[in-house]
């Protein structure tokens, strides 16, 4: 059996990553392998009701922080682990660097506790921290993401945030990478979609998951 991969997916509002999970979905999948969609805040029954309430009922950075953690580990547990033990791709929309770059740099919540959480959250058996093989960074300078967003649907909780808002969890992700380069790679999401998606690619390719372009 195949060993599984944890491949997750971020950017700010309106950096339009969602575009290309589908697309990384179907790869995986003409490459012979089992691939497991999901999102977060979400992915399970008892996630996705706390998903309804965190986007859209007022509540302080803590409450926030908590019920993304509380999410996020009822996701691990009933989907995350049993499909990566199964050799399943496990194609992530947002994970726990969302959390760091939203509710740590874009709502100045604590670090350190959010680093506590995390670690308790993840925690694997073997003592070891959950934690992404490839994090897919979509990077959009915040103004572009706001002329994009100012067209969508009624803006939830986050989306409705200023441009400042979205500068700060633009910084948060830049931190995240620089403390995790072997994980994550930056795409440029300020090109034509043909060219973001040419680096997605060229991304899964250089790990040897998927053929590349000339195979
Ligand atoms: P989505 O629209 O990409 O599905 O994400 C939902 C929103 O939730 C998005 O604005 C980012 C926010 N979010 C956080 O603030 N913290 C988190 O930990 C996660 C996973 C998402």
């Amino acid at each position: 059996m195949q060993s599984g991969l944890f491949i997750t997916f971020e950017g700010i509002d309106g950096a339009g990553k969602s575009t290309h999970i589908g697309a990384v979905a179907d790869a995986f999948r003409r490459h012979g392998r089992t691939v497991r969609l999901t999102r977060e805040p979400g992915g399970t029954p008892l996630a996705e009701k706390l998903r309804e309430l965190v986007l859209n009922d007022p509540m302080d950075p803590l409450t926030e922080a908590l019920l993304m953690f509380a999410a996020r580990r009822d996701h691990l547990q009933q989907v995350i682990e049993p499909a990566l033990a199964a050799g399943e791709v496990v194609l992530c929309d947002r994970f726990t660097d969302a959390t760091f770059a939203y509710q740590g740099h874009g709502r100045g919540f604590d670090l350190q506790v959010l680093s506590l959480l995390e670690a308790w959250v993840q925690a694997m058996p073997d003592d070891t921290v959950r934690q992404p093989d490839m994090t897919l960074w979509f990077d959009l300078p915040a103004a572009v993401a706001a002329t994009r967003l100012a067209s969508a649907r009624v803006p939830d909780r986050f989306e409705a945030q200023p441009q400042v808002f979205f500068e700060r969890v633009s910084a948060g992700y830049a931190a995240r990478a620089a403390a995790a380069h072997h994980r994550f790679v930056r795409i440029d999401a300020h090109q034509p979609l043909e060219r973001v998606a040419d680096e997605v690619r060229a991304a899964l390719a250089a790990r040897t998951w998927l053929p590349g372009a000339g195979a």
